[in-house]
């Protein structure tokens, strides 16, 4: 078997192979070529953030799944600081999942912020106006603008179908890109081919599925579908003892230029940012109440970013 950097080249083309065809794959293609067209040619910098769970169906006609922990607050505060930075986001995210400048709206119940004083009126609240006119005047300026794509995927074959593309469509921005991979990516899942196509029958005692591996696709976004691009993954424990190792064993194999260590229950106050210069604690601003640490993980990340740029030039 040959093999990209230690990955089975066999198991990421049947991966692929055994896919079921991405839909309306012409029109994201467009929607992305246009989007980097423009953003390119100005010479903005591009980042596709990934964010929200993959979801690992059981059935062709899925009425069954699983899931992969992730809100998507992370990707989805990152994608503002980001645009904030002046860099054009790509933002590939899990349908449903928490949406870039929509993090201070109520989500649970989200008609709470509106109000009829009579049939032909609807208001805001006044409890909510700020949050809702900043998130709608924000994403508004940032589509507006052509600075935010966002792309919605469910299942781990449609994430790895649109970063693949998107990969390939971003390959001659060079240094100039980058990949932000925070989506929680399935690790098992159950080949199409092999999948039943109608809802599993329950009156048949105990289910035994079997569960192939997902290929790891840092290694081939990083040797070939986009070998310039400047690459942060993340690394996800709920053991706080194992992680930075487990993120420093990441960096050495997927040769990305850093991981961001994250526990699951500490996630939102720190990361660890792992890379060859060493490990850098970010946290939040905890004496500045709306402080979040995206504000500062995305400040140094643009920094590393800027070095690396000028470093290619060189
Ligand atoms: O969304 P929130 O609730 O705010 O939480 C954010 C987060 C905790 C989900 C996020 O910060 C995070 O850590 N995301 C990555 C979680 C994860 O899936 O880790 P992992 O150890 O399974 O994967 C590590 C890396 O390998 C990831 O960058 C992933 O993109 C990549 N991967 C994973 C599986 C796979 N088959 N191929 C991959 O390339």
């Amino acid at each position: 078997m040959s093999s990209i950097s230690g990955l089975g080249e066999d198991e990421v083309s049947s991966f692929f192979e055994s896919s079921p065809p991405l839909k309306n794959k012409e029109g994201i293609l467009e929607k992305l070529n246009g989007f980097i067209e423009h953003n390119s040619s100005g010479g903005r910098r591009i980042v596709c953030v990934t964010s929200g769970g993959t979801t690992v169906p059981l059935e062709q006609r899925c009425v069954r799944y699983i899931d992969n922990f992730s809100s998507g607050n992370r990707g989805a505060a990152s994608t503002e600081n980001f645009v904030k930075a002046g860099y054009a986001v790509v933002f590939l995210y899990r349908s449903g999942t928490c949406q870039p400048y929509c993090r201070s709206l109520p989500d649970d119940p989200f008609l709470d912020c509106f109000q009829f004083p009579d049939k032909t009126n609807i208001q805001v609240h006044a409890s909510h106006v700020e949050a809702v006119k900043m998130a709608v005047m924000d994403q508004q300026a940032a589509v507006a603008e052509s600075r935010l794509l966002k792309l919605p995927f469910t299942t781990i074959y449609e994430y790895l179908q649109m970063l693949r593309l998107i990969a390939t469509a971003l390959k001659d921005v060079g240094p100039c890109s980058m990949f932000y991979l925070a989506a929680a990516v399935s690790d098992f899942y159950v080949p199409w081919n092999t999948m039943t196509e109608h809802k599993i029958e329950s009156g048949s005692g105990p289910l035994d599925i079997r569960l192939a591996q997902v290929p790891k696709m840092l290694s081939i976004l990083r040797t070939t579908w986009a070998p310039k691009a400047f690459c942060i993954s993340f690394k996800l424990e709920t053991d706080s003892k194992i992680l930075i190792e487990k993120a420093t064993k990441a960096l050495g194999k997927y040769k990305v230029h850093a991981v961001v260590a994250n526990e699951l229950s500490t996630r939102k106050e720190e990361v660890v940012v792992v890379s060859s210069s060493g490990n850098v604690v970010v946290r939040r601003d905890s004496d500045k109440p709306e402080s979040i640490v995206e504000d500062n993980l995305i400040r140094l990340i643009v920094d590393r970013h800027s070095t690396y740029i000028k470093e290619s030039h060189t």
